[in-house]
């Protein structure tokens, strides 16, 4: 690490693995949360946070999961999961599911279900054979589109969605577009931390034409 202009500055390829991911879960913030639920080949409901996480792309839809290994290499539930049965579920996390959430990231055996752990159900899929977790405010259905093993640490999973349950008071089904205060979502944050997403404000994109005829304009700096 070496100080210019202000700025303390990090070289990757001189970090180990977990100073890289310090600089980057501190600083890439909020991540949304992708609550992963996922069966086993034998039919063992299995769910866990992940924050590497986001949509990719609306055509096709495609989002994705960035999952680490296990210390010994071996894949998470959810890895191996997805890996055998083809398909996960992606449950957002609201503000009233945080403790909840928190229960199903413990380090339980593969025989464990983190649902129950947790005191949440579970809800058939309806194309996938993965659960999606009844108490969430959404979920989204995934046919498993991709698997991109970065190293033998990491794999990027990009999941196909195939159908999405959005709880009623959230979306106008008419118009698609959906209140962010019922939604009321959390991010991750860096470390133990979290965001909510009430401290929210517009701010349409300006066209080319605006910018240039107020380009000797000083900017607004937003601040809440
Ligand atoms: C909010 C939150 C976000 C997390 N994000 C990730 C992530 O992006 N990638 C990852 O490998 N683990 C992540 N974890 C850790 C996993 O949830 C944890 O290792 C879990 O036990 C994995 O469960 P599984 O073996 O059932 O898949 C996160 C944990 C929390 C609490």
């Amino acid at each position: 690490m070496t100080q210019r202009d202000g700025y303390h500055t990090f070289d990757f390829s001189d970090l180990t693995p977990r100073e890289a991911y310090k600089v980057m879960i501190g600083t890439i913030v909020p991540r949304p949360i992708a609550w992963v639920t996922t069966i086993s080949p034998d039919g063992q409901v299995n769910a866990a946070p992940y924050s590497f996480f986001n949509c990719l792309s609306a055509d096709p839809p495609i989002l994705a999961l960035g999952v680490e290994n296990k210390p010994d290499r071996s894949f998470k539930d959810t890895a191996y999961n997805i890996r055998m049965t083809e398909c996960f579920t992606v449950n957002i996390v609201d503000r009233p599911n945080v403790e909840a959430m928190a229960v199903t990231a413990a380090a339980f055996a593969p025989d464990v279900d983190e649902l129950e752990m947790a005191g949440l159900t579970s809800a058939p899929g309806l194309k996938v054979a993965s659960p999606r977790i009844a108490e969430a405010p959404v979920a989204f259905e995934c046919e498993r589109y991709l698997g991109i093993q970065v190293s033998s640490a990491r794999e990027i999973i990009l999941g196909r969605i195939v159908m999405a349950h959005i709880r009623e008071d959230i979306i106008d089904p008419a118009t698609c577009y959906s209140d962010h205060a019922k939604l009321d979502a959390i991010g991750r944050m860096g470390g133990n931390g979290y965001a909510g997403t009430l401290d929210y404000f517009d701010w349409p994109t300006p066209s080319a034409e605006d910018v240039l005829r107020n380009l000797n304009a000083p900017l607004t700096r937003h601040k809440a």
